[in-house]
């Protein structure tokens, strides 16, 4: 079967009023299968690619090795963009943005981090300290790697863990609600110490971090040292919590000044706007005008 349409120029291909040739279009039969089979990466590269391939006579199996290998990058993109939108990631900001030296994690912990070597052996990471530490930050820049490596990501407050529970506490399935977050490599819970831990927010971390121990990455940030979470929740839940999250864990203790306070003084906080118009020249007084 011939897989273009019968061809009408040396190459099957117009020119557009640019001058740009344009690949002729799919046989509607070969669109429909390749629609039917969903390839739609193979697809759209294939009037291209064909269009190269009869220009450089190129070998069959090359043909096909060209158009397999641009489905798989369009799969692999597409679940990218898929494991970044379910990780819910808070700001999207990546190491792009990340200062080492701002921050007072020492420089070989970070690097160390990233290798994300800690989640395939299923430690947890705690990062806690002062406001403004890049705490966060630095949880979701690691977050980003991992997606990018293929690993999933579940990013939660503590707040949101409550409002889980609560949700499926009416049918009984809080369980089976845990165990899909725990289809994540790494569950992240952010900001624990800023708001007041409601009952439901401390059942879902215990929940939360029972069920992963041993098994999957818990990564929290938070305003306190796991030793204080007894201030924010039952004594007794807070101690069965911390013990599985720190037994295989590691800790960075951040410190410092705000870097958000310091960006802000600094005038680094937002875009700066245009300075306000120069001041209009005084009007002529009576007295001038008459003189
Ligand atoms: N190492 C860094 N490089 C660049 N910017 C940083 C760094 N650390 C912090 N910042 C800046 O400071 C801001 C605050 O960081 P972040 O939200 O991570 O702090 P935090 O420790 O989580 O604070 P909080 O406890 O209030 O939640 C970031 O949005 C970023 O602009
Ligand atoms: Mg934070």
């Amino acid at each position: 079967m011939s897989v273009l349409a019968p061809p009408t120029g040396a190459l099957a291909a117009t020119a557009t009023t640019s001058g740009i040739p344009v690949p002729p279009p799919l046989l509607a039969e070969l669109e429909a299968l390749l629609r039917r089979l969903r390839l739609p990466s193979l697809r759209q590269a294939a009037p291209g690619v064909l269009a190269t391939a009869r220009a450089q006579r190129w070998e069959p199996a090359e043909v096909l090795r060209v158009l397999l290998q641009e489905e798989v990058r369009g799969r692999e993109r597409s679940a990218l963009a898929t494991r970044r939108a379910t990780a819910s990631f808070p700001t999207g900001k990546t190491f792009a943005a990340w200062e080492p030296s701002l921050s007072s994690i020492p420089l070989p912990t970070q690097q160390a981090l990233q290798t994300l070597e800690w989640v395939q052996r299923h430690e947890n990471l705690v990062v806690c300290g002062p406001s403004g530490t890049g705490k966060t930050f630095f949880l979701e820049a690691l977050g980003q790697v991992a997606v990018e490596a293929g690993l999933k990501v579940a990013w939660f407050s503590l707040e949101g863990l409550g409002i889980l529970v609560r949700r499926h506490r009416a049918d009984d399935s809080v369980t089976r609600a845990v165990r899909a977050i725990l289809r994540a490599d790494v569950a992240v819970v952010d900001d624990i110490g800023l708001l007041p831990v409601s009952p439901d927010a401390a059942e879902g971390f215990y929940r939360l971090v029972d069920a992963a121990y041993e098994r999957r990455s818990v990564a929290v940030s938070s305003n306190l040292h796991p030793a204080g979470f007894d201030e924010l929740m039952p004594k007794t839940l807070a101690t069965a919590t911390v013990d599985r999250l720190l037994h295989h864990a590691h800790v960075c203790v951040t410190s410092g000044d705000s870097v958000r306070l310091a960006q802000a003084i600094a005038g680094k906080g937002v875009v700066p706007l245009p300075a306000s118009p120069p001041a209009r020249p005084a009007r002529a007084t009576g007295e001038a005008r008459r003189g």
